[in-house]
């Protein structure tokens, strides 16, 4: 698995092009997806692939997170927006901190999983975390049942001294497989002139929405669904929830 450059050297873009303060409204729907099920209280969460911790910094205040990414650049980013955050480096598919959490959560980080291997890794790792009864919660960006491709976006933001702008074109070169891939330009503009233009490539993993429950239920969860309207072009997003039952 290569991850996009974005990720990596780019890392620190990702507040420039994902503002944390418009996850408001998605946290939201997640903080009720986990007080629906586990009540109140000051639950312990893992987040896995939490990437810069924008979706996580509105719940710092509600819950005890605990979070891990495969980037320990993305990671630099997330400590910065999340200074009371206990981080570690490490794959969703395998990682183990040797403890269990109320409720493990993997927010879109868990699109760039695209064998239905990977997924079964990841659903093991959430089961390993969770102590009886907890829930584990999850949102891919895409479902081969509702994939109308191509999807594209762009848009221009700014800090004051670098303007960033991206294009993206998501879309399915082959239906016979189960991934996606978004086409990223990225242009850098630093202190006036001409920007630079930066490429990159993501690939995602596109899966029926019966997978997704099969794959959890064989993993030992029983399935749950809440609606997720966060998608800016309109295309139907789930939040997809298993609980372990006790
Ligand atoms: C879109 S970003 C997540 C952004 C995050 N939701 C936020 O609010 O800032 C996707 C993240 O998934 C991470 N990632 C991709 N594959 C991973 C894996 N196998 N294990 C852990 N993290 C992974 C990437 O490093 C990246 O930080």
């Amino acid at each position: 698995m290569s991850l996009p450059r974005l990720y990596r050297e780019l890392a620190w873009c990702w507040p420039l092009m994902s503002p944390p303060e418009e996850y408001a409204e998605e946290a939201a729907l997640w903080r009720e997806a986990i007080r629906k099920r586990l009540g109140p209280g000051r639950h312990r969460v893992l987040e896995l692939g939490v990437g810069g911790g924008h979706n996580m910094s509105h719940l710092t205040g509600d819950f005890d997170f605990t979070a891990a990414d495969i980037s320990p650049h993305m990671l630099e980013q997330a400590r910065r927006l999340n200074p009371d955050v206990q981080f570690h480096v490490g794959d969703m598919r395998s990682i183990r901190l040797g403890r269990t959490f109320d409720a493990v959560l993997i927010h879109d980080a868990i699109t760039y999983l695209t064998t239905e291997d990977d997924l079964r890794a990841a659903f093991a790792t959430a089961r390993a975390h969770l102590r009886k009864g907890g829930v584990f919660i999850t949102s891919p960006d895409w479902f081969r049942d509702t994939f109308r491709g191509p999807y594209t976006e762009c848009r221009t933001s700014t800090d004051g001294r670098v303007e960033f702008t991206y294009f993206e074109y998501t879309y399915d070169p082959d239906p016979s497989d189960t991934t996606v891939r978004t086409l990223m330009w990225y242009l850098i503009r630093e202190g006036g002139g001409d920007p630079r233009i930066e490429r990159d490539v993501h690939v995602g993993g596109l899966f029926p929405l019966s997978t997704w429950e099969g794959l959890l239920e064989e993993a030992g969860f029983r399935v749950e669904q809440d609606s997720y309207d966060v998608h800016p072009d309109g295309h139907e997003g789930r939040l997809l929830v298993g609980v372990l039952e006790g």
